[in-house]
């Protein structure tokens, strides 16, 4: 995780660029106080997950507030406790944060984030960027919706936000969206609408198949040349990577239960599923997915569908892998770190599993498995 923030932070050397972890990636607390303690700053979606960093020990200041749907109540805490920025997302949310900020004696510090209709080249589900999508202000209503935000006494304008979408491997899309943005910077501007920073999102893909996106550093040297010859150079930069920062940092430990060869199909049932690893499910996404022991040689090797003992057919982690297993073995699956943990469930009444933090040769536990106390908590019978 360290390794990866020090791509980007070897990117903005000498930049003014603030760093804000998108904790949806993993927001397990020692995670988050890991990236607090590197100087991270935040992009968060919920008051829960606000919560979470001030836990940490993030700072407020160093939050911004991103999500289409953030209701009164998220904009009331998150504005007593001091956040840096809300990244607002329609014109409604706009006349609903001045209301709030209004009722309780503050002014609201906002970025607009911009749909500026680009293609990320990614799975649609993760795409956020295009005019169908449910999030940000279409390009083209940008300028009014500055122009009225600007007249709202709740809210002081300080930035420009977008985010294109997730697991992008091309920088064409990350050039493209930067130049719509710069774009609007200046056609704000020229209004006499002073725009402190410009937050260019998340989004770096990572490897899970042989992908090759770029790394952060060459990524942002690129952006950057863009910057500087547009005259943004010394503007104050913001972003918000998550997947590329947790991503390839976590692996998932599991044990095949049963092999169940059959006519069509030869299945290895393990012990995690759908519950813990929903990026298959979800997104039809690949892991890779490696034996932990040296194998007897006499072992054969076979093509099997992983699956998990969620009761539902799209409860897969791997589909046709090739592997040397028998039951009792340990499988590692791999670029575990984000939208796992964090995208977990109890379905089926499944205990959430264990996370350890690996440093070097320690490893600490950083959350314990859940009880079946744990998954009772709360419930109420009739
Ligand atoms: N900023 C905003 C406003 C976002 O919506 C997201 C991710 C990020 C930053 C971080 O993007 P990243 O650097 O991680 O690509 N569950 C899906 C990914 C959903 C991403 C949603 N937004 C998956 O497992 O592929």
């Amino acid at each position: 995780m360290l390794a990866a923030l020090a791509a980007y932070q070897k990117g903005f050397a000498g930049r003014n660029a603030h760093i804000c972890y998108a904790m949806k990636a993993n927001s397990s607390l020692a995670v988050l106080q890991l990236f607090a303690q590197a100087g991270c700053g935040f992009d968060i979606v919920s008051g829960g997950e606000m919560a979470r960093v001030l836990a940490a020990g993030g700072e407020a200041h160093k939050i911004i507030f991103s999500g289409v749907g953030k209701t009164r109540a998220e904009l009331h805490e998150a504005l007593l406790a001091g956040i840096g920025c809300f990244n607002v997302e329609s014109e409604a949310e706009i006349e609903v944060l001045n209301m709030v900020a209004l009722s309780i004696g503050r002014k609201a510090p906002i970025s607009i984030r911009v749909n500026p209709n680009v293609d990320p080249k990614t799975h649609p589900y993760i795409s956020t960027g295009l005019k169908g999508n449910k999030f940000g202000i279409a390009h083209e209503r940008t300028l009014a919706t500055y122009q009225r935000a600007a007249s709202l006494p709740g809210l002081q304008v300080v930035g420009i936000d977008c985010h294109i979408g997730s697991q992008i491997t091309e920088e064409t899309p990350y050039l493209d969206a930067m130049d719509r943005m710069l774009d609007l910077v200046e056609s704000i501007e020229a209004t006499g609408i002073p725009i402190e920073h410009i937050d260019f999102g998340g989004g770096l893909g990572i490897n899970y198949n042989g992908d090759t996106p770029p790394t952060a550093d060459a990524l942002w040297a690129k952006l950057l040349a863009k910057l500087d010859a547009r005259g943004f150079g010394k503007r104050k930069l913001m972003i918000e990577p998550g997947r590329s920062l947790v991503g390839n940092a976590g692996l998932c430990v599991t044990e095949v239960l049963y092999l169940k060869p059959g006519e069509q199909k030869n299945f290895c049932i393990v012990d995690a599923a759908m519950n813990d690893l929903p990026r298959p499910a979800m997104y039809q996404a690949f892991h890779t997915i490696v034996p932990l022991q040296t194998t007897p040689t006499a072992l054969e090797s076979a093509v099997y569908d992983v699956v998990g003992p969620v009761c539902e057919s799209g409860d897969w982690i791997g589909h046709e892998r090739r592997l040397q297993i028998q039951a009792g073995d340990q499988l590692a699956v791999l670029s575990a770190g984000a939208y796992c943990m964090s995208m977990s469930s109890n379905y089926n009444s499944r205990p959430k599993a264990a996370e350890v933090l690996v440093d070097g040769s320690q490893a600490r536990l950083i959350r314990q498995r859940d009880s079946v106390a744990d998954q009772l908590r709360g419930e109420f019978l009739l």
